[in-house]
């Protein structure tokens, strides 16, 4: 069994796997496990700390999660971050309640003592929370680090056995200095050393992938945007000719979106792709269809029997490759403790009678990484830095019912959004804009007539990840003159809204 500098055991959190791309980015390799794995497979990994992750459950109720107690035996640090936290206060004999007032989003961490976990950050920084329980009162031996309006023990620990406590979370791109504080926990406080880069990453896949497949076949599906065509060079750099690229236009894209898919693979890439127009069939079977889960699960199955088909065609075709990341995987599926969120098309949506085995390596890292890993194989900038973009595309950004002439005004009130943003310098500055079709009509007034139309929300982003986000602080100029162009220039659409929420409680895409 291989070693890892930090095991980190998975209480459920969404935010789980970025404790570990936090260490990554340090350098140092951090593993998951699940939160109820042995102690003696614990021990097995020679760990040099552990973290005990957040979690949905409360500590104290009858679902509550523990991890074996001797982990706080075993001579390492040990940090426990909001259910993890929790769980360390419970444990060593405080109390932990429900909260009178939650506390999601930022709140300020003031300081009560200096401390080699906040080395290098400062006082009142920005801290990002997401709990509904507190602990009442401190645990014998451990003493306040630093408290928060709402969380009089938001950071304590015991220093004589090196057990800390946050009831923040310091992964997410939103706490200010939280990248600082897990680098100080790892390398000052466990003495981990940086050994982990991307250009390891990519051999170390590109082996596991070779070994896998020995002479069969792999399907891999693309959809033009970062992930799959990560996926894509990847597996064009180390199985080369058992590789089946393959394009699926599910007449859910923007405006020209499948020319130019078609036109980076096969000029800019050199790689060989064939193209599926199945739009079709994909509007069909969402006639009248409603509900996001059901919508995600049909595309889901739609794209699956459309590979099926398709690798009916070519021989030995056992794998399909999926640019599948961190995020789908967390918000889609239950991992260990998790809830479902959403299911992203490429894991919740898939049929469970599905032929294929899956190769998904970009599964454990986000978003961000893969674009670093894209520029690593050779991919242009362009690419790499494109806006992400939904698997199910624009039928979770209509909703309702996905008809074409939704689609139609949808695409229309999409090209002038990317193309203010685009000549304003800030499509670059921002993770995500996209338009999003609302089932509302409302009343207005257009050259002295009535008008009873739809209505439109832009919803512009600002993310490291897409774990969490904020809405982009766009200029009022720019707000206004994206509205106007839409509403002179869609018929259909008489008003603009702009989405002012973060993600959490939101999510990015509506639905
Ligand atoms: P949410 O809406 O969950 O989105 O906050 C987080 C990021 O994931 C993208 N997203 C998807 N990507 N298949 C994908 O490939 C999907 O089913 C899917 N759903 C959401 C979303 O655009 C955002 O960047």
């Amino acid at each position: 069994m291989k070693t890892a500098d930090i095991v980190i055991l998975d209480f459920g959190s969404q935010y789980t796997q970025l404790i570990a791309r936090r260490l990554r980015e340090q350098g140092v390799y951090a593993e998951l496990l699940p939160f109820n794995t042995k102690i003696s497979d614990i021990k097995a990994k020679e760990p040099k700390g552990i973290i005990l992750s957040g979690g949905p459950a409360s500590v104290y109720a009858k679902d509550a999660y523990f991890c074996d107690e001797k982990v706080f035996e075993l001579g390492v640090p040990v940090l426990g971050i909001c259910y993890g936290m929790q769980l360390i206060a419970q444990h060593f004999g405080a109390s932990v309640v429900p909260a009178r007032e939650k506390e999601y989003g930022k709140a300020n961490l003031n300081f009560k003592k200096e401390h080699g976990l906040f080395g290098d950050t400062k006082d009142g920084q920005v801290v990002w929370m997401s709990h509904s329980d507190k602990v009442e009162n401190l645990p014998a031996g451990f003493e306040v680090i630093a408290d928060s309006e709402n969380s009089e023990f938001c950071v304590f620990g015991d220093e004589k056995r090196k057990i800390y406590a946050l009831q923040f979370h310091p992964e997410v791109a939103h706490s200010e200095f939280g990248d600082k504080i897990l680098k100080n926990f790892a390398k000052y406080i466990c003495g981990c050393e940086s050994t982990w880069n991307m250009g390891s990453f990519a051999k170390s896949q590109c082996e596991k992938i070779k070994a896998l497949v020995g002479s069969d076949k792999v399907l891999c599906a693309v959809s033009g945007g970062v992930d799959s065509s990560v996926v894509a060079a990847l597996l064009a750099h180390c199985i080369k000719d058992n590789l089946i690229v393959v394009f699926v236009d599910n007449g859910l894209l923007r405006t020209n979106e499948a020319k130019q898919v078609e036109n980076t693979f096969k000029t800019k890439l050199g790689i060989n792709l064939i193209s599926i127009d199945a739009s079709e069939t994909f509007l069909s079977r969402l006639k009248d269809v409603v509900d996001p889960e059901e919508k995600r699960k049909i595309i889901g199955n739609t794209f699956i029997e459309i590979f099926d088909k398709e690798a009916a065609k070519h021989k030995d075709v056992k794998y399909l490759a999926q640019g599948t990341l961190y995020t789908d995987v967390i918000e889609s599926s239950v991992v260990g403790a998790s809830k479902t969120i959403k299911s992203h098309h490429n894991v919740g949506g898939l049929p469970k009678d599905m032929k294929f085995k899956l190769i998904e390596p970009l599964r454990d890292i986000f978003k961000d990484e893969v674009r670093a890993l894209g520029l690593e194989l050779g991919l242009s900038r362009d690419l790499v830095f494109r806006h992400p973009f939904p698997g199910p595309g624009l039928a979770i950004r209509i909703m309702g019912d996905v008809r074409s002439d939704r689609l139609e005004l949808l695409r229309k009130a999409d090209v002038i959004l990317r193309e203010e943003l685009k000549s304003t310098g800030w499509y670059d500055k921002t993770w995500q804009a996209f338009c999003v079709l609302l089932n509302v009509n409302s009343v207005g007034v257009m050259g002295d007539n009535r008008t009873y139309e739809n209505t439109v929300c832009v919803r512009v982003v600002d993310a490291s990840d897409g774990m969490t986000a904020s809405f982009s602080r766009l200029p009022y100029d720019l707000l206004e003159n994206v509205s106007r162009r839409i509403i002179n220039e869609v018929d259909g659409i008489n008003r603009v809204v702009y989405d002012i929420s973060s993600k959490p409680p939101a999510t990015i895409e509506w639905e």
